[in-house]
């Protein structure tokens, strides 16, 4: 997996990180990794975890890393506490994020030690960590103010990785989660983002969340910056359950799910291969 965002590193594409809790959106994305020939990671918040269940996402998707001999990883994201993410662990995911950014700095440094202690131990390649807070939640919104105390600190930043040994970082640069309702989603602080890499140089991997509803004019600027991984769950959501309202409104009668669900996974596989050309990550392996 380090290979895999090295590569993006090194020739200025990001890897797309899109989060799941069926086998809909997850057979989506791996169909759009087989038409783009693109490397993908699939997530799954604590919430989306808990719904379809650690080791039955973790049999799913390695039927499929089977099948395809894609470059497919499974990644938790957002981890919350130290036993949700030894859960993931514990259930084969190739790859983990604990999100201390809720806590104070020194208890973030001290769990996320923790949890890249326990990772290493158990073969996890890439832990993610986060620095900064991200507002918002990935569902349509209203409005929410980003405040400067919110971004990601440069130095912080420096002391943060260098005191937990994570191999990639998500930072806060103007960043929120979801869509806003009636307005547009802010631009990106490219600024800050400049600034953190240059403290930071390639020592880890940078993560921007909450890319559903960013300008893509700033996420393509923010790659070209340092970005290596862009995660998406929002606007999946989005194409995930409008495909399905049209396709119930359209078929009233029809009860069949395999046939009700196809045009809901086109839906959601549109999306994903748009956010791979996106991240110029198509023709990758
Ligand atoms: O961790 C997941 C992402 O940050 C998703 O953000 O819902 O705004 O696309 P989004
Ligand atoms: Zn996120």
């Amino acid at each position: 997996m380090l290979d895999i965002f090295k590569k993006a590193q090194e020739n200025k594409y990001a890897i797309g990180a899109f989060n799941v809790s069926n086998l809909e959106q997850t057979k989506a994305i791996v169909q759009a990794a087989q038409k783009l020939k693109s490397p993908v990671i699939i997530a799954t918040s604590e919430g989306e975890s808990k719904f379809i269940g650690k080791k039955q996402i973790k049999g799913l998707v390695e039927a499929w890393q089977e099948e395809t001999d894609l470059p497919i990883f499974l990644h938790l994201d957002h981890g919350k506490s130290f036993e949700v993410v030894k859960e993931a662990i514990e259930a084969g995911y190739d790859s983990v994020h604990f999100d201390g950014s809720g806590l104070s700095f020194e208890e973030n440094i001290e769990i996320t030690k923790k949890v890249v202690d326990f990772a290493k131990k158990n073969g996890i390649k890439n832990v993610e960590g986060e620095l900064g807070y991200l507002r918002g939640e990935s569902t349509i919104q209203e409005k929410v103010e980003v405040k400067q105390e919110d971004m990601t600190n440069p130095e912080q930043a420096e002391q943060f990785i260098k005191e937990t040994g994570i191999d990639s970082l998500a930072v806060a640069i103007g960043n929120i989660h979801g869509v806003f309702k009636s307005s547009e989603n802010p631009h990106l602080y490219l600024d800050k983002l400049q600034e953190i890499q240059d403290k930071i140089g390639d020592r880890v991997f940078l993560v921007l969340h909450g890319s559903s509803g960013t300008p893509e004019e700033d996420i393509k600027k923010a790659i070209e910056i340092g970005i290596d991984k862009v995660n998406v769950n929002t606007e999946l959501r989005i194409a995930y359950t409008e495909a399905l309202k049209k396709a119930l409104q359209e078929n009233s009668q029809q009860i069949r799910p395999y046939k009700i669900m196809p045009s809901v996974v086109e839906a959601v596989q549109k999306v994903v291969e748009e956010k791979i050309n996106l991240f110029g990550s198509d023709n990758k392996v």
